[in-house]
């Protein structure tokens, strides 16, 4: 008993004779539950929202969406967007300042465009209504906030819930744009492919998509052009996180189980700051905090060093080191002195100016029991970005013709060995676009018979405990083995616990209906192997990456690339 995860062979042995003709099939849409988009992008974030509206005056396009449109991590986005928007500030300034936070890893042809797009973007955003903070003293009327490793004020924003206000205002024109199909509580299992439909002779090409709808279970076919992944990171591998429960990456273990390649996957960038709080499930302390003047100290747990601060003794930048800094430095602190989290104080500023700046942050602390205004906060690091991704070019290609990423799901090269704050944003708007921009180009597809989601030989799991059991393990292991600072012994321990739980998620898979909490699980164990495997490749430490074996940063800084096809 398995589920043959394509195709029936029926099908199979229709495309291969079409494929030897290279003559294309026409659709047979005998399967009922079938939709055809001229893009299906999966993922309701930034840069899902973005490829959809730049796209939807030219074609009929579907947004799919695992949960609610607003939930992800686009939505939980504090500190803000940085952009050049200030004369003082150049692009030269902000390319350098990404190359550094990056550590010699980042693409700077990348970084230039993404860079040099910048302002386009912000503009974009303020025509579509995004009600930004406003400073009349400001050049472009906005204030300019600082994060680390930004040697400028430069990030725009809207007080600390930017990606709130950012989301709302692109879902109300989405929702209202007719040419745009909104597939929520749609659960994106895995993209189709040619060479998946056993064709032999022609590029591998996505030709779309199975989605289960999450609630009825039924599995629809969506046939696509083109099919976007903006699925977003993977926070979720680790079990303490600042991301939202949809951060499980699914886009980049479809992409790699497509075919495509994936790089850099050992750099996951730990938030410094994340509220310590029993009641609190990941809720970040936004560094601008730290940027507009707030201070990291010894707790009371301490004993006489309560109170001092630590970040000087650590790097000459201080609070406003780069992130991988503050979180390395933040975890000696704590393992030194056997600490359970660290304080962050601002209560030095005028009440007004917290309430005005951080109005979120503020409130929710105080529901807590936190004054902001007179006490410091408890933090702690949690995993935040995943700077690796899916290989993709300038406008979002993969290695298979008609699948693209954009967002957190792709590797463009931007991110290097550390994502220098608020740049991720930043790309999810200018690929967003290009990506939208090189689509409409391209001529349509003739369409092509797909065939539906096999359910006939599996049936209902009989232990659902296995998956919750698993989904915790998996979450612990790489928490304790494969976080702020490695080893070799604990990343191959790592390792040998993934392949055992891969081989019963698999047969799990292989015998049993779907379910959300299987498949996130699924894509999970592809992430984190993807994690370890390219954290034992690097045999030094750089960014992100810090192995106690290998301390030292090679002269050559080189990007990890795995490929399936090498597997
Ligand atoms: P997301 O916004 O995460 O969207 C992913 C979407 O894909 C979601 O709609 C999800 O439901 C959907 N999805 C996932 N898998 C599937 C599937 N299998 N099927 C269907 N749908 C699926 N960056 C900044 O630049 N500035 C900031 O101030 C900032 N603050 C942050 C604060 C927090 C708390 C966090 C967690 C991140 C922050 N970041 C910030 C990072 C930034 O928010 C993210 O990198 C960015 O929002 C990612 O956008 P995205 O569109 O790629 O993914
Ligand atoms: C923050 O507000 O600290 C998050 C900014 C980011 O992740 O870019």
């Amino acid at each position: 008993m398995y589920r043959q995860i394509t195709t029936g062979i029926r099908m199979k042995n229709a495309l291969r004779s079409d494929a030897k003709s290279n003559i294309v099939l026409r659709c047979i849409p005998e399967n009922k539950y079938f939709m055809k988009f001229d893009v299906a992008i999966i993922g309701s974030g930034l840069a899902g929202l973005s490829v959809a509206l730049h796209l939807a005056q030219t074609c009929k396009v579907a947004i799919i969406s695992k949960r609610a449109l607003l939930d992800g991590a686009s939505n939980w986005a504090q500190g803000g967007i940085a952009a050049v928007l200030d004369s003082g500030d150049s692009h030269e300034q902000h390319v350098s300042d990404t190359l550094i936070a990056g550590a010699g890893l980042c693409d700077e042809s990348a970084t230039r465009f993404i860079v040099e797009h910048g302002r386009e973007a912000i503009e974009w955003l303020i025509e579509q209504g995004v009600p930004f903070t406003r400073d009349e003293k400001a050049e472009l009327g906005f204030h300019l906030t600082r994060e680390g490793g930004h040697s400028q004020r430069r990030i725009i924003h809207a007080a600390d819930a930017t990606g709130h206000a950012v989301q709302v205002t692109l879902e109300q024109k989405v929702r209202a744009h007719p040419n745009i199909t909104l597939l929520e509580n749609h659960f994106a299992i895995d993209v189709i492919t040619s060479a998946k439909l056993g064709a032999t002779n022609m590029s591998q090409r996505c030709l779309g998509l199975y989605v289960r709808d999450i609630k009825n279970g039924k599995v629809l076919t969506v046939a696509a052009d083109h099919t976007v992944l903006a699925t977003g990171g993977a926070g979720k591998v680790y079990l303490y996180t600042t991301n939202p429960d949809t951060a499980t990456g699914d886009g980049i273990a479809m992409a790699w189980r497509a075919g495509c390649r994936v790089s850099n996957m050992e750099f996951i960038q730990f938030h410094p700051t994340c509220l310590y709080h029993p009641y609190a499930k990941s809720f970040l302390i936004s560094e601008a905090v730290r940027g507009e003047g707030g201070v990291l100290k010894l707790p009371i747990e301490a004993g006489d060093a309560a109170g001092s601060r630590f970040m000087p003794a650590h790097d000459d930048r201080e609070e406003l080191a780069p992130r991988d800094v503050v979180a390395r430095a933040i975890d000696f602190e704590m393992k030194k002195r056997g600490l359970d989290y660290v304080d962050l104080d601002i209560s030095h500023q005028p009440p007004a100016f917290l309430k005005e700046h951080f109005p979120t942050i503020y409130a929710r602390c105080l529901e807590l029991g936190i004054d902001i205004t007179k006490e410091p906060i408890p933090v702690v690091p949690a995993a935040h970005y995943t700077c690796g991704g899916v290989v993709t070019d300038l406008c979002g290609r993969t290695d298979i013709l008609g699948l693209y990423a954009v967002g957190e799901t792709a590797c463009t090269g931007l991110h290097g060995a550390n994502r220098l704050a608020s740049n991720s944003l930043l790309e999810c708007l200018v690929l967003g676009r290009a990506a939208a921009q090189y689509i409409e180009q391209q001529p349509k597809q003739k369409s092509i018979a797909l065939p539906a989601w096999d359910e006939s030989r599996v049936t209902d799991a009989d232990e659902e405990v296995v998956i919750a059991h698993n989904w915790d393990e998996l979450r612990r292991f790489m928490w304790n083995y494969v976080s702020i600072v490695r080893t070799t012994k604990r990343l191959e321990r790592a390792q040998h616990r993934i392949r055992l739980l891969r081989e019963e998620i698999d047969e799990y898979y292989r015998h049993f209906r779907i379910t959300r909490d299987l498949l996130e699980l699924r894509n999970l164990v592809d992430v984190a192997s993807l994690i370890v495997s390219s954290a034992l490749l690097r045999r030094e430490s750089r960014g992100l990456h810090f192995n106690q074996d290998f301390p030292e940063t090679l002269p050559k800084a080189l990007p990890t690339v795995l490929s399936p096809a090498r597997r």
